[in-house]
């Protein structure tokens, strides 16, 4: 078949990547790629938010297939308008529809969710400019450290911890004034959940679903998980502290009743749910969902699977997905991100990339790359994921070490100590 994926990042290049060793796959397009996916696809620019556009490629490459990479189209409901339209609505769609993307576009609406289908979450309450008052009083009510969260998508940033009662009344009040636009009209203050973060990920048609291999993912720019938080800067999987009994229990107590509020709520859903987890006393709760992989967990977590990634998306497209058997390797999968200095605030593009070799423990994923004639230039924050394998953890994060060091360009900043938190638990 003929497949376009939709994004530019690390995520990616390792579904395209995947994608294309498919027997299935006929031709890959990706819209618009990078500096990756154009070996093992077809790069093209496509406007995806021009509809006629959009549906004359589809058409004229008899596309059958679309995977959804990133959120915002989803929220934006591109699903929707294939599905709506006579033309299109033959395709499959890896990615909800616009009112299954809520999930992740509304935590105001998520957070309903989960406390309607029994999934273990934080307690909230949600507030609005009108409700300030109320929002300041409920903060007196709360123990330190204060979530604040804005409803909308905030580009990752619309999350913020604080310390301090006064600052966090100062927050919600310039929260409602406008600090993440129009995300946060709409304010979900939570109760602090002390403990370490996973993630976990399914396929699901809305009805059965997949497992994937869970990982979890270094947010913060600096070592020790100190400094600004970033789009991820490296991702391990498997996650030693999430073993048999412990995933057992998210699959009860968090997977199956997500899926059934799906059906429950009659949201149509074809695609992945991230499952964005915090362990506490031995406990799953939900941090948040996401209605696609993660970056960099994609890096870590889809080189694992040795199964059809084409079929895969096939059953769950045709309702198969109960019969579908994931093959996982045992292998350890560790990934560093390289990024350009300064990233996560200003940094500068159009560095010359080089030592990328020819990695026997591993496979470069690109994320901001393009190419410039016969050159390989940075062309994002978030530069390429160096995955590297082992048969323990420590085997992997030598092997990832070896591909980033080799790696070149100006400015180029990578953290040392992803997976060092995790070394003890093994
Ligand atoms: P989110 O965008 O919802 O994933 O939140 C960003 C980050 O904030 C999460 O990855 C957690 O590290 C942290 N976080 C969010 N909600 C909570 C909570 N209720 N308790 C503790 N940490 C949280
Ligand atoms: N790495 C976190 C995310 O993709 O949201």
């Amino acid at each position: 078949m003929n497949i376009l994926l939709l994004g530019s990042g690390g995520r990616e290049h390792a579904l395209a990547w995947k994608m294309a060793q498919s027997k299935l796959t006929k031709k890959l397009y990706i819209a618009p790629g990078n500096g990756g996916t154009e070996e093992v696809g077809e790069n093209i620019s496509l406007n995806i938010s021009n509809f006629e556009e959009t549906k004359r490629f589809l058409i004229s490459k008899n596309i059958s297939l679309v995977v959804v990479g990133p959120e915002q189209p989803l929220v934006n409901g591109f699903t929707d308008n294939l599905a709506n339209d006579l033309e299109l609505n033959h395709i499959n769609v890896i990615g909800p529809k616009k009112i299954g993307a809520t999930l992740e576009g509304s935590k105001d609406f998520s957070k309903q969710f989960m406390f309607r289908n029994g999934v273990p979450t934080a307690a909230y309450q949600s507030f609005t400019k009108s409700t300030l008052s109320e929002g300041l009083a409920f903060l007196e009510t709360l123990k330190p450290p204060y979530v604040l969260k804005a409803d909308g998508l905030a580009a990752g940033k619309g999350v913020l911890i604080l310390d301090d009662l006064a600052e966090a009344k100062q927050e919600l009040t310039s929260m409602f004034e406008g600090k993440f636009g129009e995300a946060s009209n709409t304010v979900v203050i939570e109760e602090f959940l002390d403990g370490i973060e996973l993630s976990v990920f399914v396929v699901t048609d809305g009805k059965d679903y997949v497992i994937l291999p869970e990982a979890k993912d270094y947010k913060r720019i600096g070592e020790g998980d100190k400094g600004l938080n970033t789009g991820g800067m490296g991702a391990v999987s498997p996650v030693p502290f999430a073993k048999g009994e412990f995933l057992q229990k998210v699959e009860e107590k968090v997977i199956k009743p997500t899926i059934n509020g799906l059906a429950k709520d009659r949201i149509e859903y074809k695609g992945f749910i991230f499952f964005g987890l915090i362990k506490v006393n031995n406990e799953p709760y939900v941090i948040e969902y996401n209605v696609r992989m993660g970056d960099p967990e994609t890096e870590v977590v889809i080189p694992r699977i040795k199964s059809d990634l084409v079929a895969l998306f096939d059953a769950c497209a045709k309702g198969t997905l109960a019969n579908y058997k994931l093959e996982v390797m045992d292998e350890t999968a560790l990934t560093i991100v390289a990024v350009s200095g300064g990233y996560p605030g200003n940094y500068e593009k159009g560095k010359l990339i080089s030592g990328i070799r020819d990695a026997q423990a591993g496979i470069y994923f690109h994320a901001g790359t393009k190419s410039d004639g016969d050159d390989l230039v940075t062309s994002g924050g978030r530069v390429i994921a160096c995955t590297g394998f082992g048969n323990t953890l420590v085997k992997a994060k030598n092997n990832a070490l070896t591909m980033v060091n080799s790696l070149k360009f100006q400015g180029k900043y990578n953290r040392k100590d992803i997976g060092n938190d995790l070394e003890g638990l093994i």
